[in-house]
């Protein structure tokens, strides 16, 4: 396994400068297997929760091969002989040879160390240094020995040969290319074809509509021994490491079989939706199905904390909902299948729309309910935001003109504040029979004040 590093000089200050000075930096050659045999024989030391093999302590897991100007990408060819290490500040890719890298490991061809970690010796590993071009990022595979290297500054894909190193062909792109995927390129069987070129910067190539200008990508023809432009297509700006694979290859389920969903809170028939407490804490099992959130609304008091554990029954393609909560700042999408839990302090009272975020049918935008917040209690027992509270709420709670929760939409749903109450485990009633006795309002109000 290869990784590269820059800054080799562990320069601080102005990077930009410090850390450019040296001529080489270093891949890093982990020897992964031996790395894992050393954890099975119980090696390494607990670092804040992760087990870390100190190279010091344990030799062979990893060795430093220098490679030139701060190495950006490093690519192993499809056969597994070359490994290509790209300088970013320099106007060649160097080829490293497999081979040689473990001779040079076995016969402890090193040339110092850094920590502990051996440093291979430059001249012993290298076949080749590529002319590509300035700014070499990544290189991908094609069929034949060909290998093709991004150019950041030159804004260009290289086109080249493993093993005899020629350069046959460049080919400009409109930006300043990052990453490339050609066909199958990253694997040891490479398809050829087709290359995309990544784009980091656009360079305005694009009417833009603002500062940060569109990012497109560009489609390179790569069968015949030039490069040819295709197409020139929107895309995101250059995902790292996209790959192009064969569609009939990709056979991704489509949604979560009801079966194999074994959360603890799915519940598959609307019948099993609804609330429950138990101190202060609130869990709803929630159904997501076109197009109704179940249950529709339900209340919480103010500092609760609130549980929803909601499951999309839906087993249709792409039937996916969302749960966006209204001033909570929650927001999630749950697939086909898929149970999901999202847990809140209800900190703020009022009425809060809760809603599908995912466009699921033309009842999309119904597909909404509310989340009731009941204020706590003032010192006089009187509700925040009750206008209507006297002191006579003392020893009625629920007065007339009593208005509920505080700030809602227009036209809030007292109905709701009225005609919905929580359902409480008996276990968690305490309380005085005579407490039992009182009327809902009442009982609904004991648990306003937290009792
Ligand atoms: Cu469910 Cu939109």
């Amino acid at each position: 396994m290869f990784l590269t590093c820059y800054n080799a000089e562990r320069a601080t200050g102005k990077l930009e400068v410090t850390a450019s000075q040296a001529d080489r930096d270093y891949i890093a050659a982990v020897d992964w297997k031996a790395a894992e045999k050393a954890i099975a024989e119980g090696k390494g030391d607990m670092l804040g929760g992760v087990k870390v093999l100190d190279p010091k302590k344990v030799p062979g897991i990893i060795y430093l091969m220098p490679c030139g100007k701060s190495p950006h990408g490093v690519d192993v060819s499809p056969d597994g002989k070359y490994i290509i290490g790209s300088g970013k500040l320099q106007g060649v890719t160097t080829a490293f040879n497999f081979e040689k890298v473990q001779t040079a490991i076995r016969n402890k061809d090193f040339t110092g160390d850094e920590d502990g970690i051996p440093v291979l010796k430059y001249e012993s590993i290298k076949d080749a240094e590529v002319p590509v071009g300035l700014g070499p990022l990544h290189t991908q595979f094609g069929p034949d020995n060909w290998a093709y290297t991004s150019l950041f500054v030159d804004s260009a894909v290289a086109k080249w040969k493993l093993g005899t190193w020629e350069v046959v062909d460049k080919a400009p792109m409109s930006y300043s290319i990052g990453h490339l995927s050609a066909a199958e390129g990253d694997t040891v069987s490479p398809d050829g074809k087709y290359l995309v070129g990544l784009n980091k910067l656009s360079h305005g190539r694009h009417l833009n509509v603002g500062p940060s200008q569109p990012e497109s990508s560009q489609l390179v023809d790569i069968s015949e021994e030039k490069m040819k432009l295709l197409y020139d297509a929107f895309t995101e700006p250059e995902p790292h490491y996209a790959v192009m694979v064969k569609a009939d290859k990709l056979k991704p389920i489509e949604v979560y079989p009801k079966e194999e969903n074994k959360h603890p809170l799915a519940i598959w028939d609307v019948k099993d939706a609804g609330v429950t407490r138990n101190g202060n804490k609130v869990l709803v099992k929630m159904v997501l199905v076109r197009s109704t959130l179940t249950p529709t609304d339900f209340e919480v008091n103010q500092g609760d904390t609130v549980k929803v554990a909601m499951t999309n029954i839906e087993q249709t393609t792409d039937e996916l909902h969302g749960w966006g909560l209204l001033d909570y700042n929650i927001n999630i999408v749950v697939d086909p299948g898929e149970t999901k839990v999202v847990t809140f302090k209800a900190d703020k009272p009022g009425v809060f729309a809760y809603y599908c975020t995912n466009f699921c049918s033309a009842l999309h935008q119904e597909m909404q309910g509310y989340l009731i917040v009941k204020p706590k209690a003032d010192g006089l027992g009187r509700r925040g935001g009750s206008a209507g509270a006297s002191p006579r709420a003392r020893s009625r709670p629920c007065p007339p003109g009593f208005v509920g929760p505080g700030p809602g939409p227009p036209g809030h749903r007292l109905d709701l504040w009225k005609s919905h109450r929580l359902s409480q485990p008996s276990a968690s009633r305490q309380g005085s029979s005579s407490s039992r006795r009182r009327s809902a309002c009442s009982e609904r109000s004991s648990s306003l004040s937290g009792t």
